[in-house]
């Protein structure tokens, strides 16, 4: 073999074999990136190399010329293939098994409550109704004085409350928002008032000392109580589908005159349950024509305006819907309760 040729090939197991063994030293990625460069740059020894081929005897040069090829083509390919390998390892793919089950994440949800209120909003902004929002921390004047209820009524004993000293106090119905809105707008209006209310009732079945209202009012001109009734079995006709019955009976309340108190026909049929008290019907909530006494204290004129207003209790709609037997459970957050809606 020609001299020169010789050296070459000589170089050729040197270079490969110094390689080899810095490739198998290598530990980052990083180790693995020099190397390329050590080797694979133009200034490298594999290309000084090619720079000797102009050098060798013509019909040496094809043989050298394919051996250097393949150093090349080795070295780069074992190159690429450790700088994978730190791809991999970081990725951890190798430890990945796309064949189990996946990992389960707890999706919460939105409170049957809430649902509810949702959409009890939703059917009454269909008919027209805009959404107000009330304060839970009222004054005195505008949870009792202003609805017609002065300080020492006897309907107070029934809205026993949380008095936070002074003029202040939880709100014991969502009606002081009534007030507000009239105090605020002038007619016509049409608002739906959703909210929490507190009493200071002892728990049980049907009675909690935090519950939740919608409060609703409409006063223009010719507002009739026909007008209220149509408005109440609608939303039950939307809430509850065609079984459902809508009764009124009398009823008083200091701020409505006349005053109802209505009830939904109970999901028991009338074959008599724990939640209707075996009367086939639940006590929604109160309702009547605002009374003129109301309208004079947001300066509204009786003789030109009438209006009607009702409440409704929500966890009372929730328990019909859902036929949840106590209203305990809907506050006590256990998720098998939870997790059936
Ligand atoms: N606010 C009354 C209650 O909580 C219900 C009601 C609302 C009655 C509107 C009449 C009109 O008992």
């Amino acid at each position: 073999m020609a001299e020169k040729l010789q050296t070459i090939v000589t170089q050729i197991s040197q270079i490969t074999a110094e390689f080899q063994r810095e490739l198998a030293g290598a530990e980052s990625r990083n180790d693995a990136e020099q190397l390329k460069l050590k080797y694979l740059s133009r200034k490298g020894p594999i290309q000084n190399l090619f720079g000797l081929l102009g050098t060798l005897d013509n019909q040496d040069r094809p043989q050298a010329g394919a051996e250097l090829n393949r150093l090349k083509a080795d070295v780069q390919k074992a190159i690429d293939a450790k700088i994978e390998s730190f791809y991999v390892e970081t990725a951890s793919i190798e430890s990945f098994d796309p064949s189990l089950p996946g990992q389960d994440w707890p999706v919460g949800g939105i409170h049957p409550l809430m649902v509810v209120m949702d959409e009890i909003k939703q059917v009454f902004a269909g008919m027209g109704f805009r959404i107000e929002e009330g304060n839970e921390i009222e004054t005195d004047y505008h949870n009792f004085e202003a609805l017609n209820i002065p300080p020492h009524h006897p309907s107070r004993d029934m809205h026993d409350t949380f008095y936070l000293g002074g003029k202040y106090l939880l709100r014991t119905h969502t009606s002081p928002v009534q007030i507000h809105v009239m105090e605020s707008q002038k007619p016509p209006i049409r608002m739906i008032a959703p909210g929490k209310c507190y009493r200071k009732d002892t728990p049980d079945a049907s009675h909690s000392p935090m519950f939740h209202q919608v409060e609703g009012l409409c006063v223009d001109k010719g507002v009739s109580f026909a007008d209220l009734k149509g408005v109440v079995q609608a939303f039950a006709l939307k809430m509850f589908g065609r079984d459902v019955k809508v009764r009124f009976r009398p009823g008083f309340f200091p701020f409505t005159e006349p005053s109802a108190e209505y009830d939904f026909s109970c999901f028991c049929k009338g074959k008599g349950c724990r939640v209707c008290k075996n009367t086939g019907w639940l006590e929604i909530s109160g309702a009547g024509m605002v009374d003129p006494a109301v309208f004079g204290f947001v300066d509204y004129d009786p003789k030109i305006y009438s209006g009607y207003a009702f409440g409704m209790g929500v966890e009372r709609i929730a328990m019909l819907k859902y036929e949840i037997p106590d209203i305990r459970i809907i506050y006590e957050n256990d998720l098998r309760f939870l997790e059936q809606f």
